[in-house]
């Protein structure tokens, strides 16, 4: 029987809201740099701008081409290794279970967070109704036996996680009351919602500020927030309420403020990224707006994120975030370079990251992971059968 197990991991939430103490922003007055000119103050952005834009050529989007060196990445332990059926049993605890045999889906009966399980199961059988079904890799896959996959999506990389694209691609992404009550929303239609939007509002409508709405998931964001309250015209960077708040210790002693829907972010030229509990689903939406983001840290990672570049489609940010006021400066000196940095990067994402690619990733991780299987799968009879759902979300 051809079969594929699959132990699908969802990090799950904890929320952290330690007040560190560090509250010390740095002011630090530009006197000293005055003796420089404009342009040798800033040569050292520019030169890496320069640099990244020379060396990088954009990846073909056949074929999701641009996103396999992680595919191929996060497998190669398991080239040698091989996938064996007590990795899926060790994987068990930490994930929830699910099979493919013959083109079905099934599940273990309990899923703990069932929006993530939903955007999960909604686009697993994308694969398996596309038109390759019948190509000769396809069913060489099936026919052989198939199982695991190992992954821990949208977080630290560890040697033995394989990334698989998000469920929030379609449902269950963080929730944000009152505005995104069961999470972000499928990102087929926030992907024309927020490029309408990146049209009404043209570079030079747009407020010349740094932006940032969120809440406190991690105290990685305070240094952010601080500095705006110290320079309000230079960020708009405040903390909203999560499930978690209970007092406004938790919005660092400020009340909170009102959740900004997505595409409102569209306002402002240059809007920030941080990580929250893992990844933070937000960056992709962030580019559509073809505003310059400015992504704080480089150690949570998505299946998408290595292919975006250090200055050719955003602004990298230290994760204690030493640098932001700098580059904060930079930009609004240097419009032209960043309004090139924000067009790349809606680009990349405009023509990279379809819905398509995203069923793509999926595909070519469920077969490549299914050749690594040493075992045969067998048709677990307590995990019950999923069905499928159209593309456009009713069941088939
Ligand atoms: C994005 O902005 C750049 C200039 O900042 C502009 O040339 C380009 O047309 C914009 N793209 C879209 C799709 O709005
Ligand atoms: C079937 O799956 C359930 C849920 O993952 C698991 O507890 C059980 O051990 C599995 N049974 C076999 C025979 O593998």
């Amino acid at each position: 029987m051809a079969g594929l197990s699959v132990v699908a991991f969802f990090s799950s939430p904890v929320f952290l809201l330690v007040y560190t103490g560090s509250l010390c922003v740095s002011g630090h007055a530009d006197h000293e740099k005055s003796k420089y000119t404009k342009a040798s103050q800033w040569s050292h952005y520019t030169e890496l701008v320069d640099s990244a834009v020379a060396s990088y050529t954009d990846c073909s989007n056949k074929d999701c081409s641009c996103f396999l060196s992680v595919l191929t990445e996060d497998l190669k332990i398991w080239n040698e290794k091989t996938i064996k059926e007590e990795d899926v049993k060790a994987a068990k605890a930490y994930g929830v279970h699910y099979q493919i045999i013959k083109h079905e889906l099934y599940r273990q009966q309990d899923c703990m967070f069932p929006f993530r399980c939903s955007g999960v199961e909604h686009l697993i059988p994308q694969v398996n109704i596309c038109p390759y079904v019948s190509s000769g890799v396809v069913e060489t896959s099936y026919h052989k036996s198939i199982s695991v996959l190992m992954s821990v999506q949208a977080g630290v990389r560890h040697h033995w996680d394989i990334m698989y694209p998000a469920w929030t691609f379609w449902e269950g992404g963080p929730a944000v009351w009152p505005i995104y009550p069961t999470g972000l929303g499928r990102w087929d239609l926030q992907r024309d919602i927020i490029s309408r939007a990146a049209e009404k509002w043209p570079w030079e409508k747009k407020e010349d500020q740094a932006f940032f709405r969120g809440s406190r998931t991690s105290a990685e964001r305070d240094p952010l927030i601080l500095l705006s309250r110290a320079e309000p015209d230079l960020v708009d960077a405040q903390y909203t309420k999560n499930q978690a708040w209970k007092s406004e210790e938790d919005t660092l002693y400020r009340p909170p403020a009102a959740e900004v829907k997505l595409e409102d972010h569209c306002k402002y030229r240059y809007l920030f990224n941080f990580r929250g509990v893992a990844a933070s689903f937000r960056l992709k939406h962030l580019f559509l707006c073809n505003s310059t983001v400015f992504h704080v840290g480089s150690e949570w990672l998505e299946f998408f994120y290595p292919a975006l570049k250090p200055w050719v489609h955003y602004i990298p940010v230290k994760s204690d975030l030493s640098n932001a006021r700098e580059l904060i400066l930079f930009a609004k000196e240097n419009q032209a370079i960043v309004q090139g940095i924000a067009e790349r990067g809606r680009r990349f994402i405009m023509e990279h990251l379809r819905m398509e690619d995203i069923t793509c990733y999926w595909k070519k991780l469920l077969l490549s992971y299914a050749q690594l299987q040493s075992y045969k799968p067998v048709q677990n009879n307590s995990l019950k059968q999923i069905k499928r759902t159209s593309p456009h979300g009713t069941t088939a």
